[in-house]
């Protein structure tokens, strides 16, 4: 049913590839054949030859939660690449504490790159998709934007914030032939946790290889029945 030779030749772009989940499935999606447009605030310290040698792949420096910078991304990705057909926006970060322990900066950082970052590369790259009256948008989620967790207030909110937005934007671009999917994932072993203090077991989150080959199935899907979120859950569920 999922056609994976079909994402051979499509421009994919994906924002916060530079490690974790985005990179894992630049990778995935570079053995399939797609071209690429990877971006993150460091991603010029990576060598395309990291991505593999089977499609073309472009590096370029964005800061999703700049509008300029997200602007400029667009362009350059656009000019180098043609068309995108499809957007992976996976920039994001997290910090943990009870609300009233919390520093208002580290919201203020979350909200910025997860909710507004989101929201300016969906704009953006969404005009361009319009355009062409054809496009697949895929939000990061996580089941911290459908349940509340404690210790995790600005996390919450930023990721239930992505989670409204791209239920708005399903409605708003579907006739347009654009579709936005939310990807809902558990707890995912990536580099994400390493700069947390947390007592999860890492053991038991989901592998990122492994997350990486749902969102390049969710990628895959037939235009005629399309999947619009997705959860993905560690074996013990939330951990
Ligand atoms: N790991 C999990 O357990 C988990 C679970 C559910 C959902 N998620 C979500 O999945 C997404 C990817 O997470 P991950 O596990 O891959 O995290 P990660 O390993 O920490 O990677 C985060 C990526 O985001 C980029 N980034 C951060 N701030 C940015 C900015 N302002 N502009 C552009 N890029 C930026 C980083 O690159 P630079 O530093 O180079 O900019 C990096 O490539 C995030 O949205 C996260 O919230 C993660």
């Amino acid at each position: 049913m999922f056609d994976m030779k079909a994402l051979k030749g499509k421009n994919i772009v994906i924002t916060g590839a530079s490690r974790g989940i985005g990179y894992e499935t630049a990778k995935q999606l570079a053995k399939l054949g797609s071209n690429l447009a990877l971006g993150s605030r460091t991603i010029k310290q990576m060598s395309p030859e990291q991505f593999s040698s089977y499609g073309n792949v472009f590096l370029a420096e964005v800061d999703v939660a700049d509008e300029r910078s997200v602007k400029d991304f667009v362009c350059d990705v656009v000019s180098t690449l043609g068309s995108v057909d499809a957007l992976i926006n996976s920039a994001g970060v997290g910090t943990f504490a009870n609300v009233l322990d919390s520093q208002t900066d580290e919201f203020d950082t979350m909200i910025s790159v997860n909710l507004r970052g989101t929201y300016l590369c969906c704009k953006h790259f969404g005009r361009h998709m319009v355009e062409r009256r054809k496009g697949r948008i895929l939000n990061m989620v996580s089941v911290a934007g459908v349940t509340a967790i404690p210790g995790c207030g600005g996390y919450c909110a930023s990721k239930f914030g992505v989670l409204g937005l791209t239920k708005v934007l399903q409605s708003e671009l579907r006739a347009q032939g654009v579709y936005v999917s939310a990807v809902i994932p558990g707890a995912v072993r990536s580099s994400f946790w390493d700069r947390i203090d947390h007592q999860l077991d890492v053991k038991q989150m989901i592998p990122v290889e492994t997350l990486a080959k749902h969102i390049v199935y969710m990628l895959a899907q037939p235009e005629d029945a399309l999947i619009d979120e997705i959860v993905i859950t560690p074996p013990l569920g939330i951990l």
